[in-house]
């Protein structure tokens, strides 16, 4: 699979740690809260930790405080500039969801990545992520999230009444999936997943693999 979108992240990448902190209108809801979102991930994180779509490294600095083995995986040329200047003693690799090198992980997560795969993909990139984790380890992430389709569609249509242009395209464009299709996607793959909201958009997913 070629990686989707990265023509978005050559072009925000300078500016995106001004919109995690709410300075861009349009997405100052997808991001409250953003700093408990981090810490929260972080915390539930058990090491070795593979962290993917690290992006500038928010995530990443939560978890190299509280882990001793953080990898961080990242396919755009321009964010891992950013992330490898702000901590330049990180390993940081070239791949993404469907392709990476983990030879050992009791934990996988990320945070405002996971939409960028189609449903599909996403139950392809809980497989890869199975394979590797033990009984135990975990899947954990939070991302824009939606209960029902209805949901979905209220939510693009409250974007342009208020002229929200931008965020209502890259909610068309990009893959924000239904809650009972990711439930679906890891209880069939033998995961016991919890979902709990932190603002209208985004949600933390914290999937445990179970025992054979
Ligand atoms: C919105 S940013 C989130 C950055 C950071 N995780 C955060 O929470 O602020 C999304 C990141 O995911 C990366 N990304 C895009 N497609 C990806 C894929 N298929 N696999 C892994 N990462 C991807 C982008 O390059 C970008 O750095």
């Amino acid at each position: 699979m070629t990686v989707r979108f990265m023509d978005v992240f050559t072009e925000w990448a300078s500016s995106y740690d001004d919109t995690v902190t709410g300075q861009d209108p349009e997405y100052k809801e997808v991001f409250r809260r953003y700093d408990e979102i981090l810490e929260t991930v972080a915390e539930k994180a058990s090491s070795p930790v593979a962290e993917f779509g690290a992006g500038t490294g928010n995530l990443t600095q939560r978890l190299l405080a509280r882990h001793e083995q953080v990898l961080a995986i990242e396919p755009s040329p321009e964010m891992r500039d950013i992330l490898i200047n702000k901590i330049p003693a990180l390993a940081v690799q070239d791949g993404h969801f469907l392709s990476f090198e983990a030879a050992e992980a009791k934990s996988f997560v990320s945070t405002y990545a996971f939409h960028h795969l189609t449903d599909e993909e996403k139950g392809q990139a809980v497989d890869l992520m199975a394979a590797i984790l033990p009984a135990d380890g975990k899947i954990v992430y939070a991302d824009t999230m939606f209960v029902s389709e209805t949901a979905r569609l209220e939510t693009i249509a409250e974007a342009k009444t208020q002229g929200f242009d931008n965020l209502a395209e890259d909610l068309e464009r990009e893959f924000y999936p239904l809650i009972p299709v990711m439930e679906q996607i890891f209880t069939s793959r033998g995961f016991d997943v919890t979902f709990t909201q932190y603002n209208h958009f985004v949600w933390l997913v914290e999937a445990e693999k179970m025992g054979e």
